[in-house]
């Protein structure tokens, strides 16, 4: 995927002179500098920062006129506030940055000569604390010893989320794919009188959050079950069981797409009736 990405981005460069991609992870609502290592701008350069596919011009300094623009208004103003231009060295930095402002950022140097680079810009979404569960539909009276349970986020991209057993990896499922994912879940079956702990962790690639687990609360009898949200449809189509081992999947594009708008629609209807 993503070599197949930076790919097409060296195939759209037309230009003699385009530096290889500079990538940058950054966490929503941070700020990011993107550094020209100019240490000071030459009398007659210009400095030109692009964004996105058609590649619009979002900031400029023409050093000769003494001129520094920011144009806050492209792209219906996603970057209105949120730019700062260092006018000795060019650098770009865009704070309290979202997800919109991911992709691809151009610099252009104009002296003598002509210089491009290009900067890929991935936001991570702040992530929320993973919500464990009690797998109802898993839980029959015949297996009265077990109890199943069901680690879910919601509205996750390019995460892994893990079940641990002390410091040790039990099952770990991975969304590598940029687009969100509606619901991800991980099922751990445990018997109730086990006295390990437990704690189911999601992560990307620059933070993560963790979720203990306290199996006297969460696996009472199956009377005070309180089953997770989900029918038995959502929960066939959403769960990959991964209780033994490690497995990692990285599921199609197609598949998200399908799968999520499927479930939108569910979640819409279900709305009004509320939480059970
Ligand atoms: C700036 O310098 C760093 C470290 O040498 C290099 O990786 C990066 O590509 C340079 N960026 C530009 C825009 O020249
Ligand atoms: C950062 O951006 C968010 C969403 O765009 C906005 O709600 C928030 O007020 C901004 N925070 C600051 C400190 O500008
Ligand atoms: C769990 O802990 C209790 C009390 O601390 C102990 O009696 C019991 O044997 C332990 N069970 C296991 C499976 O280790
Ligand atoms: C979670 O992040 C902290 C630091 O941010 C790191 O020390 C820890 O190893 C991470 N845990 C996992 C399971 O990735
Ligand atoms: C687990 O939940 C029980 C019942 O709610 C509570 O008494 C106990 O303190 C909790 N244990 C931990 C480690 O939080």
């Amino acid at each position: 995927m993503f070599l197949k990405f930076v790919f097409l981005s060296f195939c759209f460069t037309s230009l003699i002179g385009v530096f290889g991609d500079e990538v940058k992870s950054v966490m929503e609502g941070d700020s990011v500098t993107l550094h020209t290592n100019i240490t000071e701008i030459k009398r007659d350069d210009v400095i030109e920062w692009r964004f996105g596919r058609q590649t619009s011009t979002i900031a400029k300094i023409i050093n000769g006129i003494n001129q520094v623009s920011i144009y806050a208004d492209v792209f219906d103003g996603r970057f209105r506030h949120r730019l700062q231009l260092n006018d000795q060295t060019g650098d770009l930095i865009i704070t309290n940055i979202t997800t919109q402002h991911n992709g691809d950022y151009k610099l252009t140097i104009t002296s003598t000569t002509e210089i491009s680079y290009r900067f890929n810009v991935i936001v991570y979404a702040r992530l929320l604390v993973p919500v464990i569960s009690r797998d109802c539909t898993q839980n029959s009276i015949s297996s009265s010893s077990k109890c199943v349970l069901l680690c879910s986020v919601l509205n996750v991209r390019d995460v892994s989320l893990s079940w641990y057993k002390g410091n040790s990896l039990l099952s770990s499922i991975s969304v590598s794919d940029l687009n969100i994912i509606i619901r991800l879940s991980l099922p751990l079956e445990v018997e109730y009188q086990d006295n390990n702990t437990y704690s189911c962790v999601l992560n990307n690639p620059i933070t993560n959050q963790t979720q203990h687990l306290n199996i006297t609360q969460l696996c009472q009898s199956c009377s005070e079950c309180f089953c997770c949200c989900y029918g038995p449809e959502a929960v066939i189509r959403f769960v990959i069981s991964a209780l033994v081992g490690v497995a990692t999947i990285a599921v199609l594009v197609y598949d998200i797409y399908d799968n999520s708008s499927k479930d939108k629609e569910k979640k819409r209807s279900q709305t009004p009736s509320g939480h059970h």
